[in-house]
């Protein structure tokens, strides 16, 4: 059997052409944002009209942006590092006086920071391994006002997670043995939960619907997005698996998504 390739690192977000990203395909087929967006929208409801809010890895800041609720005066700064992420957030944020935007990654931004914020919000960041969860979430929570609440988003345990459990451990059993678990917000709550009993979780339900039969492309795009394994290096007995193990859910797969919600003390 020939060796599945990891798509090169971080992929997922970047743009060939004037092409989607994978990212941006998953986006268009799953209901998952819109769910999340709603959930944001309502817990950021419940605070003051004027905190002061920290994105970290805001990617083109439109997660928040859209969940932001109406006749706010949030003072907000957006984090991203990736340049072509930025751009886009520029431009989302233009004319914005109480948004101020950083092009820089966390660790850079953490050793000269000497800001407190109301809200921190760390929605989705993968980049950071879990081993390295306890010195980061102490970091997240070292730059909060003393009754800041820390918002942590992470992915449940669904449908997605059965998928990418069986096809990477099976594509790549020496990176992902048997008892390998994909991640999930489990972790950070454990040792959230540690910190402060004031640990709320709240779970996102969405569905994925696959564009299954009318466009097979896109269908591989997300199958990446999903694997982080190059659809042309998987081969054609295991692609033929993946597309009946699609098929045999009808095309739809059900997704679940952790809000931890963390109040210091
Ligand atoms: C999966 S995206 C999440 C985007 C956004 N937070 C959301 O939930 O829609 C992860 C983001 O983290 C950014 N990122 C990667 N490494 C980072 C680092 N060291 N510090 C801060 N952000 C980072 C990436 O560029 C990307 O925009």
């Amino acid at each position: 059997m020939k060796r599945p390739k990891l798509s090169t690192l971080n992929h997922q977000y970047k743009n060939v052409g004037d092409k989607l990203t994978p990212f941006e395909i998953y986006l268009k087929y799953s209901t998952e944002k819109d769910i999340s967006i709603k959930q944001l929208n309502n817990i950021l409801s419940q605070s003051s009209n004027s905190v002061k809010i920290l994105d970290i890895g805001c990617g083109d800041g439109s997660y928040l942006l859209e969940s932001i609720p109406k006749d706010s005066n949030f003072e907000i700064t957006f984090l991203e590092p990736s340049i072509q992420l930025f751009n886009k957030l520029e431009k989302n944020i233009q004319g914005h006086e109480n948004y101020n935007s950083i092009n820089k990654t966390f660790e850079e931004f953490n050793l000269e920071n000497k800001e407190v914020f109301d809200i921190v919000l760390a929605s989705h960041l993968y980049h950071f391994s879990q081993s390295e969860y306890p010195i980061f979430l102490s970091q997240l929570i070292s730059l909060l006002e003393d009754s800041g609440t820390l918002i942590w988003i992470e992915r449940g345990i669904d449908e997605i997670t059965d998928f990418k459990k069986r096809f990477k451990s099976k594509l790549l059993p020496d990176r992902y043995p048997k008892d390998w678990e994909p991640r999930n917000y489990k972790k950070a709550l454990e040792i959230l939960k540690e910190k402060s009993a004031d640990t709320k979780l709240v779970l996102n339900r969405s569905v994925l619907k696959f564009p299954y039969k009318e466009n097979l492309d896109e269908v591989m795009a997300i199958v990446e997005f999903y694997l982080n394994i190059d659809w042309t290096s998987i081969p054609i007995e295991v692609q033929n698996e993946i597309l009946k193990y699609i098929e045999e859910k009808k095309g739809i797969l059900k997704q679940e998504e952790g809000i931890i919600i963390y109040k210091k003390k």
